[in-house]
């Protein structure tokens, strides 16, 4: 048989030709004499339309019958229809009924809100959004990697269950061993860790990026690409508990190099799409965003903004924009000031640099003011913050003194101090957000309608 992706690409070479085509009714209509039924078999988000005529298939009353997401085989004649709106039909000698479905199905064809169909998240790759979602979240991953291997990058898997928390945040999940004859006991006030991981504290990572640093100083330029668990409770469009990072981490490289890295990576993923997926895209510009083909392809030549934490606070508060969270030097950027920056200053993404201390990870290295640490955060129109990375704090003293400031144990990181005792030299890395980066190539205003099966604190049904 044809599959429908190849029909759509290669439709010349079909026309006028006998084809067989398998899939999953979306719509069946008609009188009694011929329907139409449009058929989608999910290797593209288009359907193709069947006509089918009492005068040439045999069993004309079971089909004008089959309800939407039966599955049929079809036979018939490959015709192109260039005044049509439809470019093409297909005019059926032999239907095949190969699975029927209930009459209760929940997919109709009208347009769904995003929120019922999270509600049925195991029906609605079944739609078209959400092939065409799912296809580029595909294609994105393979570009992710393609990128990373024809650069000579290692892809390294770092662990899922961790003991150490990489952004001392507090937001791990904590796992336990689910014993109800001996639930875990306060004792002293604290809990007993006898019903954890063998018996010591663990949790779900919540960045790879310790870990990928090991490999970095012995492999040079690596990456690592998987599940990555947040504890947070909040329920805002661009969080999620469950989520996919890429971290690469490379050794002698500055905060400079860092970003180099992150711009091509976005140029090359940007390019990639536009490539591989133009129906879908076209898709997403004409019902998600319009004009987001045009920013996109601009994009691959412009050249990134780059803009100092300091000065950034210096444009929010020169821009006269009364924020619901006041702009002072010291504070964490919020999502309106972001968007403010990317959206309304520069128009493109930027990469704010040089945070405070304060607001950042213990592992940044700290700049020679003293007060500001070598951060860089991406952030761009339309979603905010899609990587966070830094060049890393490689002086064993400096590390340590942070470490005693925030609390930190010097015994629970040895082996992460000892990246620095034994040749530890300049390096840098940074996380993207995957979900993040699908929202800004498609225009979807929400991380759930990007994953799968999102888990967030409201949501996970399955
Ligand atoms: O800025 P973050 O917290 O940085 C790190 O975890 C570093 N250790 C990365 C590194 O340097 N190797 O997270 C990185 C990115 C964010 O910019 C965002 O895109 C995404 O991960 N992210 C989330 N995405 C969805 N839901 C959440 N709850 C997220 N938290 C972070
Ligand atoms: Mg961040």
């Amino acid at each position: 048989d044809i599959q429908l992706r190849t029909l759509f690409r290669e439709t010349e070479k079909y026309a006028d030709q006998e084809i067989v085509v398998h899939g999953w009714v979306r719509t069946n209509r008609g009188s009694n004499k011929f329907g139409f039924i449009e058929l989608n078999d999910g290797t593209f988000f288009k359907s193709v339309q069947v006509v089918y005529e009492a005068e040439f298939i045999d069993n004309f009353e079971e089909i004008a019958k089959v309800p939407v997401a039966a599955a049929l085989k079809v036979k018939g004649d490959f015709v192109l229809t260039p005044n049509a709106k439809q470019p093409f039909e297909i005019k059926a000698k032999e239907v095949v009924v190969e699975a029927d479905s209930a009459s209760d199905y929940p997919l109709q064809k009208k347009r769904h809100s995003m929120e019922f169909l999270r509600e049925i998240a195991h029906l609605r790759p079944r739609s078209n959004t959400f092939s065409a979602v799912f296809r580029i979240r595909s294609l994105v991953s393979y570009a992710i990697h393609k990128f990373f291997q024809e650069n000579d990058f290692v892809y390294v898997h770092t662990p899922i269950v961790t003991g150490s928390d990489c952004e001392g945040a507090g937001e791990m999940f904590r796992i336990t061993t689910l014993d109800m004859d001996n639930p875990p006991r306060m004792e002293n006030d604290s809990i007993d860790y006898s019903q954890d991981f063998f018996g010591k504290e663990t949790s779900l990572t919540v960045s790879g990026q310790l870990e990928a640093e090991t490999f970095a100083l012995a492999f040079r330029n690596v990456y690592t690409f998987g599940p990555t668990f947040r504890a947070e409770n909040s329920n805002t469009a661009r969080h999620a508990s469950e989520f996919w990072m890429i971290e690469p981490e490379v050794a002698f490289a500055d905060l400079s190099d860092n970003m180099d890295l992150a711009e091509a990576m976005i140029k090359y993923i940007i390019q990639y799409v536009l490539e591989h997926a133009p129906e879908e895209m076209e898709f997403f510009n004409k019902f998600m965003d319009k004009g987001l083909l045009d920013r996109l392809t601009a994009l691959v030549n412009a050249e990134f903004a780059r803009v100092t934490y300091t000065e950034a606070v210096e444009l929010l508060k020169k821009s006269g924009k009364k924020f619901e969270y006041p702009v002072e030097w010291g504070i964490d950027l919020q999502t309106e000031h972001e968007r403010y920056l990317t959206e309304e200053i520069y128009k493109k993404p930027v990469f704010v640099t040089d945070y405070p201390k304060e607001i950042k990870a213990f592992y940044m290295r700290l700049n020679d003011d003293n007060k500001t640490v070598a951060a860089c955060d991406l952030l761009v129109p339309g979603v905010g913050e899609i990587i966070g990375g830094s060049q890393r704090e490689e002086r064993y003293d400096v590390l340590k003194a942070r470490m005693d400031e925030l609390g930190l144990d010097e015994k629970d990181y040895w082996w992460y101090m000892d990246l620095r005792r034994y040749g530890g030299v300049k390096h840098a890395g940074y996380g993207l957000g995957l979900e993040r980066i699908i929202m800004y190539l498609t225009g979807m205003g929400n991380i759930r309608d990007v994953l799968p099966f999102p888990r967030t604190p409201k949501t996970a049904e399955f």
